[in-house]
């Protein structure tokens, strides 16, 4: 009865919890009204999740291909959140495609690769934590802006080998993309200095190719045996690794911090070492995903699951948020924040399937070095906001803190 009034998913994000508990209790696939009055479904059961996701055959994210009302025209450009489907790169593409696009990149995120990063992440952190050390004890920081944005944006700068000439502009366009108060005409210019700064690297690193991302891509491009990529799709596949990169890895270590200084009892048992930066990691991740929602993807041919079915042609998000708070997985205390969980990392906040992120491995890194080094420099750091109430991002896809208020207390002295 209930399944057949669509749900209206709030495009504030305000509680995204709260509405992937409503949309799971309703049924695996529920009808849906997205952002502007677009209607499709939500896919919030983590069985549903898992048949649709491992299905790349009858699930699309290519809406120029599978999505009717666009392909008709009913949904333009003018629609608000038109630019997660009409941007064109291996995270919407379909098929062979996707394979041809995502190959490529593949190359510069061999565990080897990320792992080789360690120490430069560590120095980038430790760098980070000179600077705060410089303030006094008792100051307010916001560590969001201050620490938890800082790092992976060093770290994506290092990864990508982004002469230093360029980091200026780079961190304008970065905090321009955080600044929600930005105006349309800035966010435009945003992103025609992003799009020259990375033409301006690739055409830097074909003249001084070195052991960086960037570098790896161009020669797996211009291999006669690679994905033989355009020089738009290089430039569009980069500017998608360098932005889904951050948001998210800040997002990531924000939460992380937040939860350890409103649960002392947790952060007692890392200290003493009975639980590891890792567990808290992969905790966080479970009950904040820094993705909320999978956006947005096509029935290919019509899906039925229990019995309703998602019409070929038709629109649906997938809710990576539910999956970690899925009483049926983590137990009647779903919603609590215990890192020692056995099912801590039975969560989807990296997706599933062929679109799993391709930058998993070293956000786990990123968080658990920036955790470790900031909470062995200080030791005494405490909240200076009011935990469990600060502003959150607006965003039912992004799901984070917009600040972090917190005193930093003397820093450790080492002998
Ligand atoms: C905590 C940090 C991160 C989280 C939570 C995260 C989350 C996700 C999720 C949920 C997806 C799948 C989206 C979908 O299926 O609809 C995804 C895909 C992706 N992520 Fe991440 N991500 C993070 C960090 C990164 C980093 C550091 C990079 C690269 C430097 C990256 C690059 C990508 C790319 C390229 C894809 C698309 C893969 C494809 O479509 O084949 N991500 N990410």
């Amino acid at each position: 009865m209930l399944r057949q009034c669509p749900i209206a998913i709030d495009p504030s994000g305000r509680n995204v919890h709260a509405e992937a508990a409503r949309l799971r209790e309703l049924g695996p696939i529920v009808k849906v009204v997205l952002p502007g009055g677009v209607p499709g479904w939500a896919v919030a059961g983590h069985e549903a999740l898992r048949e649709l996701l491992a299905d790349p055959r009858r699930v699309s994210k290519d809406a120029y291909r599978h999505w009717r009302a666009w392909i008709d025209g009913e949904v333009t450009h003018a629609w608000p959140l038109s630019i997660w489907v009409s941007v064109q790169n291996m995270i919407t593409a379909y098929g062979e495609e996707h394979t041809r696009l995502r190959k490529p990149a593949m190359a510069g995120f061999g565990a080897r690769r990320v792992a080789a990063l360690r120490p430069r992440v560590e120095a980038v952190a430790a760098e980070r934590l000179d600077a705060l050390a410089e303030l006094p004890a008792d100051e307010v920081v916001d560590l969001r802006a201050h620490y938890a944005h800082e790092v992976p944006t060093r770290v994506m700068f290092e990864l990508f080998g982004i002469p230093e000439r360029s980091w200026a502009m780079l961190h304008k366009i970065i905090n321009g993309f955080f600044d929600t108060g930005i105006s349309v005409e800035e966010a435009r210019q945003n992103s025609v200095d992003l799009y020259e700064t990375m033409a301006d690297l690739v055409a830097y690193k074909r003249a001084h190719p070195a052991d960086d991302l960037t570098s790896a891509m161009l020669a797996a491009r211009d291999d006669e045996n690679g994905a033989r990529l355009t020089e738009k799709e290089l430039t569009d596949n980069l500017i998608l690794l360098f932005t889904a990169g951050y948001e998210t890895s800040v997002n990531l270590i924000s939460s992380a911090v937040d939860l350890m200084l409103r649960h002392p009892a947790q952060r007692e048992l890392v200290e003493s070492g009975l639980a590891a930066w890792e567990d808290v990691v992969e905790e966080t991740l479970r009950l904040e995903p820094p993705a909320a929602n999978g956006f947005l993807r096509f029935a290919v041919e019509d899906i039925e699951i229990d019995g309703t079915v998602i019409p070929a042609g038709d629109p649906f998000i997938v809710s990576f948020a539910s999956v970690g708070r899925d009483p049926a997985l983590h137990g009647a205390d779903a919603d609590a924040f215990d890192i020692t969980r056995p099912s801590r990392g039975d969560h989807m906040a990296f997706g599933f399937g062929i679109h799993y992120c391709l930058g998993a491995t070293l956000a786990r890194l990123e968080a658990a070095v920036s955790l470790t080094a900031l909470f062995r420099r200080f030791p005494e750091i405490s909240a200076a906001g009011c935990p469990g109430r600060l502003p959150r991002t607006e965003s039912f896809i992004s799901n984070g803190l917009r600040e972090l208020p917190v005193r930093l207390g003397p820093q450790r002295v080492t002998g």
